[in-house]
């Protein structure tokens, strides 16, 4: 149906050029086409009826008109393939519609108009009705979500996301990495990691109830510890150590038992990972790339976009940087707020805190640069002063902390007694100690919660709606 519905574009686009069976593909206005979709909406009035047919590919579906006979047997929900002629349309949300005609008024070719239902579906029971549904609802409804208007946008602009942060990369000439799922360390340090149980033997089949069964599960993974990974920066700092300049871009996971509007079990983390870089490097390309994104995503999905929030200060304003000791003084010394969890030196920001700096600073983003190296983990590069590390967490309005990032270690002394005083298995890091042995670069990234960044971009208020289907404490539905 193509997104130029809305336009005043007299061809039809569809998303499905590629399928042989839609013939309507570069159509032109007169032209005898075949759409095919789902019915979101139906309308009958006494001589007319109105569908609203959706192939995802826009907010906005394509009306068909016809006769009610046309849609004797269509409802919402059911899957249809229309035929018909594509016309210019007197409405105001759309450009182009499709006019059902009867047999005699055929335009010669024996082309037959009308509606063939693909796939049937029982209005009376079908839960996605053409209203507004609560989103607690259609979070009951995960399987069902997409055919909604604002979760199908979603889906869109997660689309177009993953694809400008592959460009973003890709046009500066950073090599992609695929970073493993299934690790052995621990690259946070919080403990929050997922453990890999291996079945004691192979699945086998118990044929007397025709039921797939398996032995007990171990927690190892053949008989070596293993978890899936909290991030995959570790293994992107052997490709930088390579390669220069790299991303990964793939699932976390995280057991930490957090059940906000900002935490999922598994997200997508965007990872990048550069040699000879400084801290300065670091912060100027964090923001460089964050406002590439939501810059160009406004312009490629501008009619979903127009749905979701309105980011024009995050573009126009130079981000703040502001160094930890600075927050705290900000925040101990204020009095028109009152925090539940009063904070001091050396503690960890809560969600209270990163709103008042947010909004302290005009809603522009802040960098909160040069954190206490005791809360952070193992691999952040220690400053001259000994007591802090040089890393920076994005703070933004309504999300918090958006991206966390760092510069590396890079010298093999002092890694080696951060490790031995956090009592981390030597063993189960020599391979990283090796790459500070071997040609040791100085080297940091960071790495930007996808999710978070659709929930900033979206304006959508809880994580569980900026993923396809979300898991998180309690839910693993399917
Ligand atoms: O600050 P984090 O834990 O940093 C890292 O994992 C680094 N190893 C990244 C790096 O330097 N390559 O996580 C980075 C971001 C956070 O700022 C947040 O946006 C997101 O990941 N994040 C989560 N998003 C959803 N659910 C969770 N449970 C998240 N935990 C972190």
């Amino acid at each position: 149906i193509g997104s130029n519905n809305t336009a005043s574009a007299e061809q039809l686009t569809t998303n499905d050029a590629s399928s042989s069976s839609s013939s309507s593909a570069g159509s032109k206005v007169g032209d005898i086409v075949t759409v095919k979709g789902w019915i979101k909406n139906m309308r009958h009035q006494k001589q007319f009826s109105f569908a609203e047919l959706t192939d995802g590919s826009c907010v906005q579906g394509l009306q068909v008109i016809g006769t009610p006979q046309h849609f004797a047997e269509t409802t919402n929900g059911c899957c249809v393939s229309v035929t018909g002629k594509l016309t210019q349309s007197p409405g105001k949300n759309q450009s182009l519609e499709i006019q059902l005609f009867d047999e005699q008024q055929s335009s010669g070719d024996n082309t037959t108009s009308g509606v063939k239902v693909l796939g049937k579906c029982d209005d009376s029971e079908y839960p996605l009705q053409p209203k507004q549904h609560s989103f607690e609802f259609l979070r009951d409804i995960a399987h069902l979500r997409s055919r909604s208007n604002t979760i199908g946008a979603m889906i869109r602009v997660r689309n177009e996301s993953t694809s400008l942060i592959h460009t973003y990369f890709q046009d500066r000439q950073f090599q992609h990495v695929h970073t493993p799922l299934i690790t052995a360390s621990d690259c946070e340090g919080g403990g929050e990691q997922f453990a890999i149980s291996t079945p004691v033997n192979h699945p086998n089949n118990n044929k007397e109830n025709n039921k797939a069964t398996t032995t007990p599960a171990v927690n190892h993974f053949f008989g070596e510890p293993a978890y899936l990974t909290v991030s995959g920066q570790l293994e992107a700092e052997i490709f930088a150590s390579s390669h220069s300049r790299v991303y990964t871009f793939g699932p976390s996971f995280r057991a930490e038992k957090s059940n906000t509007t900002r935490h999922l079990s598994e997200f997508w983390m965007v990872e990048p990972e550069m040699s000879f870089i400084n801290m300065q490097d670091n912060l100027d390309i964090a923001e460089d790339f964050l406002k590439y994104t939501i810059q160009h995503l406004m312009t490629n999905c501008k009619d979903d976009m127009e749905f979701f929030n309105k980011l024009e200060k995050t573009l126009t304003n130079r981000f703040v940087r502001l160094p930890y000791t600075e927050a705290i003084d900000i925040l101990t010394k204020q009095t028109s707020t009152k925090f539940a969890n009063p904070i001091k030196w050396g503690e960890d920001l809560s969600r209270e805190h990163e709103k008042y700096l947010t909004s302290h600073f005009g809603d522009i983003p802040v960098f909160v640069i040069n954190w206490p190296k005791d809360i952070k983990p193992f691999y952040m590069r220690e400053n001259d002063d000994g007591q802090t590390v040089a890393n920076m967490d994005l703070l933004v309005p309504e999300v918090g902390e958006l991206i966390g990032g760092s510069i590396r270690e890079e010298r093999y002394d002092h890694l080696v007694k951060r490790l031995n005083k956090l009592d981390m298995d030597q063993d189960v890091y020599g391979w990283y100690m090796d790459l500070r042995k071997y040609g040791s670069a100085p080297h940091g990234g960071f790495g930007l919660g996808f999710e978070r960044f659709l929930q900033y971009v979206t304006g959508l208020q809880n994580i569980r709606d900026v993923i396809p289907i979300p898991r998180h404490q309690n839910y693993c539905k399917f």
